[in-house]
C-alpha cells in the first residue's frame, strides 16, 4: 500500500496561483466559525496521498485528514477517475429520478451499516442529515424532544448546533429546539466521581435515565450520540455503554440515531463505530464525510425498516434539489470500493493496535504534558495539561492558549499538519497511511510534546 507522493513538486505557478487565492479569499471569502479579519489561512497548493503543500510550497503530513473527512487520501485516483467518469456521462440529474450512481452507493451503504438500516436518504452533507434524521424520529414518534451529548458535535444548521454539546453551540442556542444535554462517559473528566470504566459507564446510563424520567419519559422523540464523540475529544465509550443507551431508548420508545458523521467509514478501525457495541443496532445512522473523502459533498440518513415504514404510505415532508447527487454518489461508489480492496478499514485497526496506541502510550508516559491519549483506529486525542495532577487543561474548555498556538506551529514548522481543539491534538489521518508515515509523525509529536513540556508548571 503506497500512499506517498514523495516527488511531488509545487511549481512556481503553483505558488504563484497560491499568493493570488490568498489575496482573493482576504478580499472575498467569508470562513466558517471566524472573526474574518484575525486569521491567516493557509494556501493548500497542491495535495496527494498524505500530504499537502501549503502556500511556500513546503509539504505537510496531513494528520488531520482535513476535517477528519478525506479517510482514503487525497487524490485517490481511482475516485478521480469515478468522478471524471461520472462528469463525461451525467453531471447532475434531480432527486425524483432513478440513477444509477445514487442506486449503488444506496445500496452499499445499506450492505455496510449494521443491522435493517436499509434505506438511505442522501444529504449534502452532515449536519442536514442530522436535522432529516431528527425530523424522521420526530414524525415517527409523534413527540418533540431530543436527547444529546454535552462535548458533542453535529453540525452547524440551526437544529444540528442547537443539538451540539460544544460552545459553538451557545451564541446559537434557541431553548424552542427542545433540546435537553446529557454527560456522556468521559473518565479523564468524570462528572460522575469515578474511577473506573466499569463505574463511569454504569453512572452515566444512571444519570441519562434519570434524566429521561425528570424531563418526562413519553417526552423524547429521539436521543443523538456520536459512536464515538470525535471533535470532542475522541472518548470512545467504555464497555457497555452503547449497549445501555440502546436499551433505555427501548425501554422508553426514543429513537436512538447514530451520529457515525465523523467515527464512521472506517476511522475507529471498523466501517461504523457503533459495531465495536456487539449487537447494537440503532434505529438512524447519519453519515457524511469518509462516505466519499469529501471529494463531493455528500451525507446521508441510513433508516431502519420500521421507521422507513413510517412514510410507506405518507409522504415524507422533505427533501433537497441535490439529494443523491450523482457525483457525489459515483465518488462514494469508488471510494468503498477501493477502501474495499485496498483493505483500508483492516490497516487502520492495525495501525491503531500496533502503531499509534502503543507510539502515543509511550510518549504519554515520557511527557507530562501529556495527561491522557485515548483513541481507536485511525482515529485518538491527545490531551494536554499544565499539570498532571490537577489535570489543568493547556487551553481552556472553548478557547485556545498561547501554548498550544505554539504547539500547532511548532507541528507545522515540522511538517505535520494537526487537528487541533481547545487543549488537544488530534491524530486522525488516512486510513492507509503506511507504518514508516505514522512513526514520522509521532516522531514530529514527539518533539512537539518536547515543547509542551516547558508550558508544565506541576508534576
Ligand atoms: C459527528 C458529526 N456530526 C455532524 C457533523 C456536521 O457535518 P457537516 O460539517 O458535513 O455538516 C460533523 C462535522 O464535523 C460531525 O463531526
Amino acid at each position: 500500500m503506497s500512499i506517498a507522493a514523495e516527488n511531488t513538486t509545487v511549481t512556481d505557478e503553483d505558488l504563484a496561483a497560491g499568493r493570488r487565492a490568498y489575496e482573493l479569499d482576504r478580499r472575498h471569502v467569508f470562513h466558517s466559525w471566524s472573526a474574518q479579519k484575525q486569521i491567516t489561512p493557509m494556501a493548500v497548493t497542491k495535495a496527494d496521498g498524505a500530504y499537502v503543500w501549503d502556500g511556500e510550497g513546503r509539504r505537510l503530513l496531513d494528520f488531520s485528514s482535513q476535517l477528519v473527512n478525506t479517510n482514503i487520501g487525497h487524490q485517490h485516483p481511482k475516485v478521480v477517475a469515478a468522478i471524471q467518469a461520472q462528469a463525461a456521462k451525467l453531471c447532475t440529474v434531480a432527486p425524483q429520478y432513478v440513477n444509477d450512481a445514487r442506486s449503488e452507493a444506496a445500496r452499499l451503504v445499506a450492505e455496510l451499516t449494521p443491522g435493517n438500516l436499509d434505506t438511505v436518504f442522501f444529504t449534502n452533507g452532515g449536519a442536514d442529515a442530522v436535522e432529516h434524521a431528527i425530523r424522521m424520529a420526530r414524525l415517527h414518534t409523534g413527540r418533540y424532544k431530543v436527547l444529546s451529548a454535552y462535548r458533542s458535535y453535529h453540525g452547524g444548521t440551526a437544529l444540528a448546533v442547537n443539538v451540539t454539546g460544544d460552545p459553538r453551540r451557545i451564541p446559537n442556542d434557541y431553548g424552542t429546539a427542545g433540546t435537553v444535554h446529557f454527560h456522556a462517559p468521559f473518565l479523564y473528566r468524570s462528572q460522575f466521581h469515578a474511577t473506573t470504566q466499569e463505574e463511569e459507564c454504569r453512572r452515566a446510563l444512571e444519570h441519562l435515565e434519570q434524566l429521561i424520567l425528570l424531563e418526562g419519559p413519553g417526552a423524547f422523540a429521539a436521543l443523538i450520540l456520536e459512536s464515538i464523540p470525535g471533535t470532542a475529544g475522541i472518548m470512545v465509550p467504555p464497555p457497555g455503554y452503547l449497549a445501555g443507551v440502546r436499551e433505555i431508548t427501548e425501554k422508553y420508545g426514543i429513537v436512538f440515531i447514530a451520529d457515525e458523521v465523523m467515527a464512521g467509514f472506517g476511522r475507529s478501525g471498523k466501517w461504523f463505530a457503533v459495531e465495536h457495541a456487539a449487537g447494537v443496532e440503532p434505529d438512524l445512522l447519519t453519515f457524511a464525510k469518509g462516505v466519499n473523502s469529501g471529494y463531493v459533498p455528500l451525507g446521508g440518513v441510513a433508516i431502519s425498516d420500521e421507521i422507513a415504514a413510517t412514510f410507506a404510505d405518507v409522504p415524507y415532508p422533505g427533501g433537497l434539489t441535490y439529494s443523491g447527487h450523482p457525483l457525489a454518489c459515483a465518488a462514494a461508489v469508488a471510494t468503498i470500493g477501493a477502501m474495499r480492496e485496498e483493505g483500508m478499514v483492516e490497516n487502520a485497526a492495525r495501525l491503531g493496535a500496533e502503531v499509534f496506541g502503543p507510539g502515543l502510550a509511550e510518549l504519554a508516559e515520557k511527557h507530562p504534558s501529556v495527561g491522557e491519549v485515548r483513541g481507536t483506529g485511525a482515529f485518538w486525542a491527545i490531551e494536554f495539561v499544565t499539570d498532571r495532577a490537577t489535570r489543568e487543561p493547556m487551553a481552556p474548555y472553548g478557547g485556545s492558549s498561547p501554548a498550544m498556538n505554539t504547539l500547532i506551529g511548532a507541528c507545522k514548522e515540522r511538517g505535520l499538519l494537526p487537528f487541533a481543539n481547545f487543549n488537544r491534538i488530534h491524530v486522525a489521518p488516512p486510513l492507509n497511511l503506511t507504518d514508516d508515515q505514522a512513526r514520522t509523525g509521532l516522531g514530529i509529536l514527539d518533539e512537539v510534546m518536547a515543547i509542551a513540556d516547558t508550558y508544565t508548571t506541576g508534576g
